[in-house]
């Protein structure tokens, strides 16, 4: 049989490249060598010491040089015996020609494993500090007029009052002519109202929804109406076109201006503090008889009416000392004949506030249109 006689110069090995334990790697590496070894001793040596110098690479890169010495296309050490077979007699060529190919798959092998080592190492190395506090996941939170209205809704809920959903757009019928407002009463240009048709626009509040609720029930009705409402206003610091208001309504037998006085007395305790300063004052609606407006202490100059420096006035109640907070009066006789209650038989108060003064009053937000901005710097405070 014809011996190894060397790979004649062609891609040699370095001196000192076989210092890697191939058999740590590969455990059948010295089961691998002893086939070898049967088959030609010189060629199992080369064998070793090619598995030995894949097994040292330092690192990747390495791995990828010595990879390319043992069987690259042009120099490899393994490609030059293969291009030495076609020369060989019959019998050697088989035999040999089978375990370069297994050497070439083994080698493959350990190539393989050393690449494996050295990533887990590298990975260890970059440095998984289980020690460094994890990033908290972004959550969100309710947004400030949210959080006022559930307060609201969860305190008229204690006081038994169920939540009723009516259009955000009506009819002029609803709008108005039912709450009372006759056809060419100037109090409807006063709400400033966005027209969708002739008889169509946007609710311009959320009293509408008393009509609608009365038209399909009976009293006794103890009801809250939250929801957006629209007006085509001049928008300022406490002005805007779209905002939110929450009517109230109580409708029995025997309800008194008393019963409207203790609940919105209870409300504004509940909603701004104990130590809260109000006022009721007289004023005109054309859907209660009469009316009244509540007024909490302004939540910016804190009743005083003058700008921080004093110098100019509360850019919020505009020197007023106090803002309007809602609405409120027992129902107008008119509105039960419209609906088909007998206001004979039948008393009850109604009240409105806006979700966004209540919001400011509580927060002490100076400016009405935070609300709807989604500015984060803002809403994250809440
Ligand atoms: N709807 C009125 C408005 O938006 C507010 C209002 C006043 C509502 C008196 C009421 C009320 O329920 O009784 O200006």
């Amino acid at each position: 049989m014809t011996r190894y006689e060397g790979n004649r110069g062609r891609g040699a090995f370095p001196e000192d490249w076989d210092r890697g334990d191939a058999r740590a790697l590969v455990p059948s590496h010295e089961a691998q060598v002893q086939e070898l070894t049967a088959i030609d001793a010189a060629f199992a040596a080369l064998y070793d010491r090619a598995a030995r110098g894949l097994a040292a690479a330092a690192d990747l890169e390495d791995l990828q040089q010595r990879a390319v010495i043992v069987s690259g296309r042009e120099r490899g050490v393994l490609t030059a015996l293969l291009e030495e077979l076609p020369d060989l007699p019959l019998e050697d060529r088989r035999l040999r020609g089978g375990a370069y190919n297994r050497a070439k798959r083994w080698l493959a092998q350990v190539e393989e494993a050393r690449r494996a080592q050295l990533e887990r190492a590298a990975e260890g190395a970059a440095g998984l500090d289980v020690t460094v506090p994890g990033r908290r996941p972004w959550v969100g939170h309710r947004h400030p007029l949210a959080i006022v209205r559930d307060e609201l809704l969860d305190l008229f809920h204690g006081l038994g009052y169920s939540v009723y959903s009516s259009p955000e757009v009506e009819t002029d019928e609803y709008n108005f002519t039912k709450l009372n407002f006759p056809p060419d009463h100037p109090a409807r240009d006063a709400h400033d109202t966005c027209w969708v048709s002739e008889r169509v626009l946007l609710r311009t509040h959320t009293s509408p929804g008393w009509v609608r609720a009365m038209e399909q029930r009976r009293p006794p009705l103890r009801l809250v109406f939250p929801g957006r409402v629209y007006r085509a206003e001049q928008v300022d610091a406490s002005h805007m076109d779209q905002f939110h208001q929450m009517d109230g309504l109580f409708v029995d037998r025997r309800v008194s201006m008393a019963d409207l006085k203790a609940t919105l007395h209870t409300f504004a305790r509940a909603i701004l503090g104990p130590e809260v300063k109000t006022r009721l004052i007289p004023i005109y609606f054309p859907f209660v008889e009469p009316g009244c407006q509540l007024d909490v202490a302004c939540a910016i100059c804190g009743g005083t009416g003058r700008s921080a420096d004093g110098k100019a006035p509360c850019p919020v109640c505009k020197g007023a000392g106090f803002s309007e907070l809602l609405g409120a009066g027992m129902v107008h006789p008119n509105v039960f004949r419209a609906v088909g209650y007998d206001p004979e038989e039948f008393t009850g108060f109604a009240f409105g506030m806006g979700l966004e003064r209540i919001a400011m009053a509580r927060f002490g937000v100076p400016e009405i249109r935070l609300f709807l901005e989604n500015d984060q710097r803002f809403l994250r405070q809440f």
